[in-house]
């Protein structure tokens, strides 16, 4: 292998970025001339970058790629990598490029970076049911977009919504139609997992060129995916578009880099053979030969799917369309994904953002544009309403040991109070000659071998929230009535969520699913009196008795040991109507618990902003910590790891507020996930929160940080197992 010589990577200060911006309003700015040498650091460089030319958005690519580092790939497809950033380094470096030499440098840098194979892959941990949040801290505002990968890396493109804010900020009520436009944010990932934010590419002024005024202006942005394009070199975001004076339509912005700022391109207010004007839902497919495609359903009515070609001279326009299916009731959301040669168009069904089952076609004859079977349920989506979200997108991952989709739902609903976090990510694979979706709460992805397991906090129970059906129902999705009544939902879940399962005396529920073998902890939160059993494969089972209460109390039964195979939840009311609600079903699983270091809150090794207090029963050692009860009283712990990997954290708390306490987990100084810690009803009772970690060999430190001024609960201890082997 031959290291190429690299030069120093050139990068551009805030002054070089007001000069090109000055440029590009009087001229083309030249790349290489002296103003562009300058040797600064990159700061203000995304956001500046107002209007570069093609030729800096590939010295941007170019800047990027400088930083991979060969010892980290194979050699064989480090070659081929540093040949292409060679060529692509000597065209940002002669003055005279053309804008076809600078396209083609880019298909090629990034075909070559696409093909870089890494010598080493990890699991990363996708949790469902949060609200995610990027590698800086700040959440992710970014819905109704797409993931698309350029050269080795994915990026994430949404729409930024003002009422996302307001639901993140107080998720205990709905926010219907605060659809107010804020930007199209972009973000960074190699593993699909971890998100680094990188600019928004679109905002409220960004113009809409001949139309004349600004998105600003727009009555409704959503809905976008972005293309590349091999002959303009040029990234392209369709996005649907209502205008009040322009209609509906689909905007076509563009871009030099996949992060730069993107521009107005054109207005397309109908697609030929659609019947209406803009689009009913959209999402852009591209197609492992490169080429990109827009699926969409028509506007008014939703019935009919199509796909049309993005032209290949600019990709600015969908060529006329092909319908690919049709339903009398209307399908939304509609997206695309290809596995195992064949092409799959899912859908949800038509009611505004509602959860649904997936309704997906099938490719007959392995073209995109060919004959799809009628519509059917995807397997796995029936039991929680597609972990209650509507279709969003599909990512495929083409990995070394196994190629898998990433179902990306959508949970926004209008910002209709149906459960916490906009984002829920589940695999679906390949299943005999069908498909199935792997609904799960939390799960591992490694994006390298395209492998996922079962993550150890994964909570079992389906609509395990009662938040799937979104109306007051007598046969609530995935529990299944014991007698012939006496069930429903009701509105007032705990926690503040929005709803609850009730049975009245003698009547039940029950849910069957599957499980691995191992000892489980049954959580839930209850009203009232009844019972609790959970049987294994096995037949046996154990009972959780619920003993009355008025208002919302947590109750836990540990030690349930389960055979593998299907599992059986059936829940009864006693005396009156038992109302119960954010069910768990966790392994105690993923470490050995009886290996468990206990850290307590009071001891030497950890720090309480507040006070180590023991007027609530049932704590560990001498005490617990009460923190201060604001959003700067963190509490922290340093913990030994005998070696690097993987650890489970059991911290034990108690929560006697009615709302929950969440707080930021930061490991080492890098956030893992906001952790709920929920109500558990009163002081003296005490409940543990699992989650799993990456730690270091030797003193890590591991610390929540309150999100609200409520600060954290109190804190008892915390339990740190090591994975074996
Ligand atoms: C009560 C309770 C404390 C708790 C506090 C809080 O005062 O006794 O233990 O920490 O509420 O709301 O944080
Ligand atoms: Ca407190």
């Amino acid at each position: 292998m031959t290291l190429i010589a690299r030069r120093s990577p050139r990068r551009w200060g805030p002054l070089v970025a007001a000069a090109l911006f000055a440029s590009a309003v009087a001229g083309p700015a030249v790349p290489g001339s002296a103003a562009v040498e300058e040797d600064t650091t990159q700061t203000g460089l995304q956001t500046a970058a107002a209007d570069v030319t093609n030729a800096d958005g590939l010295e941007t690519l170019v800047s990027d790629y400088e930083t991979r580092v060969p010892t980290e790939y194979t050699a064989d497809s480090w070659a081929p990598f540093a040949e292409a950033l060679t060529t692509a380094t000597d065209v940002v470096e002669a003055d005279s490029a053309s804008e076809s030499e600078v396209a083609e440098a880019k298909t090629e840098l990034q075909t070559a970076a696409a093909d870089l194979e890494l010598l080493q892959s990890t699991f990363a941990t996708i949790t469902n049911n949060t609200f995610w949040r990027d590698t800086a801290g700040d959440p992710i505002y970014s819905q109704g977009g797409g993931v698309f990968k350029f050269g080795d890396t994915y990026y994430w493109y949404g729409v930024h919504y003002r009422g996302a804010e307001s639901y993140l900020a107080n998720p205990t009520q709905k926010y219907d139609n605060q659809v107010t436009f804020v930007s199209i944010p972009v973000y960074s990932s190699q593993d699909l997992v971890n998100w680094k934010f990188e600019n928004n590419v679109a905002t409220t002024s960004t113009s809409l060129g001949s139309l004349g005024g600004t998105m600003g202006n727009a009555g409704w942005i959503g809905r976008l995916g972005v293309a590349y394009n091999e002959n303009t070199g040029k990234y392209v975001l369709p996005v649907q578009m209502w205008h009040p004076t322009q209609d509906h339509g689909v905007l076509f912005l563009q871009g030099n880099s996949p992060t730069g700022a993107f521009t107005f391109g054109n207005f397309q207010k109908q697609v030929v053979n659609s019947p209406t004007t803009g689009t009913g839902d959209q999402t852009v497919f591209t197609d492992e030969d490169g080429q990109d495609y827009l699926i969409f359903s028509n506007r008014e009515g939703r019935s009919r799917a199509f796909v049309s070609k993005l032209r290949a001279s600019d990709s600015l326009m969908a060529e006329p369309a092909v319908e690919i299916g049709r339903n009398g009731d209307g399908r939304e959301g509609n997206a695309m994904f290809k596995l195992d040669g064949k092409y799959y168009m899912s859908a949800s069904d038509l009611h505004g953002w509602n959860t649904s089952v997936n309704y997906v076609i099938e490719s007959t004859q392995g073209r995109v544009q060919g004959d799809y079977t009628d519509y059917y349920t995807m397997p796995g989506t029936q039991m929680d309403y597609s972990h209650v979200t509507q279709t969003g997108f599909f990512v495929t991952v083409k990995g070394t040991v196994r190629d898998t989709v990433i179902y990306a739902g959508d949970r926004w609903a209008d910002f209709a109070w149906n459960g916490i976090g906009y984002n829920q990510w589940v695999p679906i694979t390949k299943e005999g000659t069908g498909i199935r979706f792997h609904s799960m709460s939390q799960w591992q992805f490694n994006a390298t071998t395209g492998e996922f397991r079962v993550a150890p906090g994964n909570n079992y129970i389906l609509n395990p929230d009662i938040q799937a059906d979104r109306i007051i129902v007598s046969n609530v999705v995935g529990w299944t009535r014991t007698g012939s009544s006496g069930v429903t939902n009701v509105n007032g879940g705990a926690n503040g969520s929005r709803f609850a399962l009730q049975v009245s005396n003698g009547a039940g529920v029950r849910q069957q699913i599957q499980v691995p073998a191992g000892t489980y902890t049954l959580g839930l939160y209850t009203k009232g009196s009844g019972r609790v059993t959970v049987a294994g494969a096995d037949g046996k089972a154990y009972t959780l008795n619920v003993p009355s209460s008025s208002g919302w109390a947590k109750r836990e039964l540990t030690g349930i040991a389960l055979s593998a195979g299907t599992a059986t939840v059936t829940v009864t009311g006693g005396s009156g109507n038992l109302v119960a609600d954010q069910f768990s079903l966790v392994r105690q699983g993923g470490a050995d618990p009886g290996s468990a270091t206990r850290y307590e809150a009071e001891g030497s090794g950890a720090t309480c902003t507040g006070a180590i207090d023991g007027n609530h029963s049932g704590y560990s050692g001498t005490g617990f910590c009460n923190g201060d009860n604001t959003d700067s009283a963190y509490a922290e712990f340093t913990v030994q790891a005998t070696a690097a990997g993987t650890a489970t954290l059991n911290l034990r708390y108690a929560n006697g507020g009615t709302t929950g306490r969440p707080g930021d987990l930061i490991v080492n100084g890098t956030r893992v996930e906001t952790t709920p810690f929920g109500s558990t009803g009163a002081w003296n009772t005490w409940t543990t929160q699992t989650v799993t970690v990456q730690l270091r060999a030797g003193a890590n430190t591991v610390r929540w940080d309150p999100t609200t001024a409520n600060g954290l609960p109190n804190i008892d201890y915390l339990d740190v197992a090591q994975a074996s082997g």
